[in-house]
């Protein structure tokens, strides 16, 4: 059987204890020389992944409604992005794309700039990760605008590095223990939050007892909350967010590195909103599983020159070549399938959410679904239990399972994936 086989015959069976014995024999290992800082959610040990499915050691064969956390956009080694992964590696592997000229990463720029959500020139920099494109987005801001301060959301995720740390506001143990986070940060409450939230909380608290606006270099917002619990802010939020950054020449910078390339059934999440962004982060879905990421930003922002930032690895060609597949792929047909069938899975969830006291709520859009349940230790019991009825899912917010499945997932997957959903729950409470 080729891998591409896996594809089309693949269906969820668990036909050993988990983990298995080879699954088990890795996993020892693994604890002998990798870091303890990596927090593995279940002994998932992969041997091949192809499509909608993923093997592991011992054969046990899962649905994957995780895609790798968001990333495989175009689900598991698509034929097409394989390819051209091949032929570029035939070319080239390297040539360090920050100090020489790499047709495919000027390709990969194109292709971004011509799909970006802003209707002006924009300029693109490419980095191997989501944090690299925060990175470059903080740096950025602050250059241009010549201010110190930058806010954030509670609940928000942008990355593990010093300065996008000092972003992230999902998870405490995060950030503890690292020392004083980058200087001028500042939070607000994310939609959703009990009482003002937003750009009314950040001009009657922040703005008046805080920092003055005219030392805000950026807004920093994921137009999807996705770490934070996959919440979808209400209509206007964003627009009140853009308004606020007008008045006091503020950069709004959206992180679409979890939201971005079709998963909400929308190239970009921000995309319904209207709202246009000054800067956008992108990364993991846009090269199919290989490291890329993409800093957007309006032209009239782009100030810094030569020498300002690089990397070496960012803009790998064999990553640039597959990130071009994968936009052709989404631009074409999986943004519509992530609609179609985000609507259809959403509504079968939405069905089991009504008959399953355990879930509170279902929420989100396109093919970035949460499932809220009474409270984090069930949201976590579902997620193991739908481990073992050959289902991968995560956990993300406080008490919230996310769906975010590979965008070629179709209607017959969905349901397979709501069943075995229903199952894990059903598991939970006893009654299977
Ligand atoms: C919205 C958002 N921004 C940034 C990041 C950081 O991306 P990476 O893990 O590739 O550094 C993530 C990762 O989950 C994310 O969800």
């Amino acid at each position: 059987m080729t891998d591409n086989d896996l594809a089309f015959s693949a269906a969820p069976s668990v036909t050993t204890e988990l983990p298995g014995p080879l699954a088990r024999d890795l996993i020892d290992r693994d604890k002998r020389v990798v870091s303890p800082a990596l927090g593995r959610v279940y002994p998932l040990v992969v041997k091949r992944a192809a499509g909608m499915y993923v093997e592991d050691l011992d054969g046990n064969r899962f649905l994957d409604l995780n895609a790798g956390i968001a990333v495989a956009a175009t689900g598991h080694c698509h034929p097409d992005v394989v390819g051209a992964i091949e032929t570029q590696s035939r070319s080239y592997l390297h040539y360090c794309s920050s100090d020489f000229h790499v047709p495919v990463y000027t390709e990969v720029c194109e292709r971004l700039a011509e799909m970006s959500p802003m209707s002006d020139q924009v300029k693109v920099y490419l980095g191997n990760s989501g944090t690299e494109a925060v990175e470059a987005a903080l740096k950025l801001a602050r250059y241009a605008t010549g201010r110190p301060n930058v806010i954030a959301f509670h609940g928000s995720f942008h990355g593990r590095t010093a300065g996008s740390l000092s972003l992230t506001a999902s998870k405490g143990k995060y950030r503890s223990g690292f020392g004083a986070p980058m200087p001028g940060v500042h939070h607000a409450p994310y939609a959703g939050a009990d009482g003002l939230t937003g750009a009314a909380w950040i001009e009657s608290v922040l703005f008046r007892h805080v920092t003055e606006p005219g030392d805000v270099a950026a807004i920093v917002v994921e137009p999807l909350q996705g770490e934070g619990g996959y919440i979808v802010p209400p209509d206007g939020w964003l627009a009140d967010l853009r308004a606020l950054c007008d008045r006091y020449g503020i950069l709004l910078v959206a992180d679409e590195v979890q939201s971005g390339i079709g998963r909400t059934g929308t190239m970009w999440a921000i995309d319904p909103s209207g709202v246009e962004p000054d800067l956008m982060c992108v990364g993991k879905g846009l090269a199919s599983g290989l490291p890329l990421s993409a800093l957007v930003t309006r032209d009239r922002y782009c100030t810094w020159g030569p020498g300002k930032h690089g990397s070496t690895f960012g803009g790998n060609p064999v990553a640039c070549a597959a990130a071009v597949v994968t936009l052709d792929l989404v631009a074409e047909s999986l943004t519509a399938n992530a609609a179609a069938v985000g609507d259809h899975f959403m509504e079968r969830l939405r069905d089991l959410a009504s008959r399953q006291a355990l879930i509170t709520d279902v929420r989100g859009r396109g093919l970035m679904i949460g499932v809220e349940f009474i409270d984090g230790d069930t949201a976590k019991a579902v997620e193991q239990a739908a481990f073992r009825e050959g289902l991968l899912v995560l956990t993300c917010g406080e008490r919230t399972v996310r769906i975010a499945p590979p965008l070629v997932i179709d209607q017959q997957q969905a349901d397979v994936g709501a069943d075995l959903f229903d199952r894990a729950c059903r598991r939970v409470v006893g009654r299977l």
